[in-house]
């Protein structure tokens, strides 16, 4: 039987239709830069899943009622108890977003010469490593490196390098182990129970702390309970109950599988560690039992954590998803294998083999899909990812070179997908005609949110 969403749509926001010679001058107008064009300037906006979902009705009726006391509202103790009962983790402080809970952590758990290691570190969550001055140490499972491989958890994190970089030299430096579920920057790719209990055990071993980045905690149980051996009959809320309770804590956007506009928090089991991160969090976020985050906030991210963990909304989203990655895939263009939840990674690369990386393929496809149908998304390739030398060259491209599209939560219905689809397709039977990028100017921080591009035209 076909599956369909939980929910019937209520209220609705139209979506700008433009031409294509306005969208020429609009993407001319930002320097070819997706982050520099208005969102009235967008047909359909897959540029990120975060903050971008539709919130239910219960969500507003929830938020009407809040209680916006300074210290201990009602709407706090209504957000605890949901992320007590979900995480089972004793010490709570909300946080208005992921990368705050990052600062906040890493602020009290890192510090100069820790390394943290990961499946993958999110950008953010990166960046926040580094301002500790501590080094942030990637170490997906070989599987990931095939973006065709089917493999189920190719987010999984590489057991071998995990234990021989704690049993090694630098073992003792090794301040935090930091797991992505589902891993965002490997694809969208979950992460399996046991390669979360080997974790676990590990760092029993060697005394080290286990974090999670949770953003994506419904979708890896969701992938779990459809992929993991013995996981088969268990709900998803059991599943990530399980997941949040092997480590010993976590950072937890809730703009992702909050399906909220805005929030997060940090879960901790230590007591000692709490306490440093509350001292921070009241000194830069917010009091603790509201962080940053206004009482309807807490109210719409408490809601939301309920409606998350559903398994006709999982189940439906899922399928969303995998029937867009067919009509990409029946359309001729490869996307990493298999597909996750919440984006597709298409394959810019392989597409367009006569843009080499220093004319920036993914890039070069990001601009297409916005010119020929309004659609926007991320480049997650050399431009993202590769290094440049001080002239703006390329000197080191990226391993891969991949266009995202992420797919906010209960927002658009599957005719919208499948007019993605169909732009994806007009562009694939005339790959040749796509030209190359060059940057002209590039900021020395946060490059991809600044850069200014120039189109080369295609005849020369
Ligand atoms: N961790 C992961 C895995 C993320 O994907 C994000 C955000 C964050 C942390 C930071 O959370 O945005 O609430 O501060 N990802 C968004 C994206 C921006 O488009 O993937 P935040």
């Amino acid at each position: 039987m076909k599956s369909f969403p939980p929910y019937r749509i209520q209220v609705v926001r139209e979506i700008p239709i433009t031409t294509r010679q306005e969208r020429e001058e609009v993407l001319a107008g930002a320097a070819y830069n997706m982050f520099d064009v208005p969102a009235n300037k967008v047909t359909i906006d897959l540029l990120t899943d975060s903050g971008t979902g539709a919130v239910s009705a219960a969500q507003e009726a929830a938020a009407a009622g809040a209680d916006r006391s300074y210290a201990g509202s009602d709407s706090y103790f209504r957000f605890r108890e949901v992320v007590a009962e979900l995480t089972g983790q004793p010490h709570i402080l909300p946080v208005h977003q992921g990368r705050a809970a990052e600062r906040v952590l890493f602020g009290s758990a890192l510090g100069p010469g820790r390394i943290s290691l990961s499946n993958t570190h999110f950008d953010t969550t990166r960046a926040n490593v580094e301002l500790t001055g501590a080094e942030a140490r990637d170490l997906p499972c070989p599987e990931a490196a095939d973006l065709d491989s089917t493999d189920p958890f190719k987010g999984n994190i590489d057991l071998d390098a995990l234990e021989r970089t704690l049993t090694g030299p630098d073992g003792g430096r090794v301040g935090q182990v930091l797991v992505t579920i589902t891993n965002n920057g490997g694809g969208g790719q979950p992460v399996s129970m046991a390669n979360l209990r080997a974790v676990r055990r590990l760092c029993d071993r060697h005394g080290v702390p286990f974090f999670l980045d949770a953003a994506r905690f419904a979708e890896n149980a969701w992938l779990v309970t459809q992929r993991e051996p013995g996981y088969g009959g268990h709900a998803p809320r059991e599943v990530a109950q399980e997941a949040f309770r092997l480590a010993d804590g976590c950072v937890t956007s809730l703009k992702k599988d909050g399906i909220a506009p805005m929030g997060a928090f940090i879960a901790l089991r230590d007591a000692g560690l709490a306490q440093r991160c509350e001292a921070n969090l009241i000194a830069t976020e917010g009091f603790r039992t509201y962080g940053g985050l206004a009482g309807h906030d807490l109210e719409r991210v408490a809601q939301g954590l309920r409606e998350v963990l559903d398994p006709h909304y999982l189940r439906a989203r899922t399928a969303e998803t995998a029937h867009l990655a067919d009509l990409i895939n029946e359309a001729g263009v490869d996307i990493v294998r298999p597909a996750g939840i919440h984006a597709l990674y298409l394959n810019a690369g392989r597409l367009l083999p006569h843009i080499p990386p220093r004319g920036f393929p993914g890039h070069a496809l990001a601009c297409e899909l916005y010119l020929a149908g309004g659609i926007r998304c991320a480049e997650l390739g050399s431009l993202y990812l590769g290094r440049f030398d001080d002239a703006h060259e390329l000197v080191a491209p990226a391993p891969f070179e991949l266009v995202r599209l992420a797919i906010p939560r209960r927002t658009y219905t599957e005719s919208h997908l499948e007019y993605v689809a169909d732009v994806l397709s007009s562009i694939a039977k005339n790959p040749e005609r796509v030209p190359e990028y060059r940057v002209v100017d590039a900021p020395p921080v946060l490059r991809h949110f600044n850069l200014r591009m120039r189109q080369v035209p295609r005849d020369r």
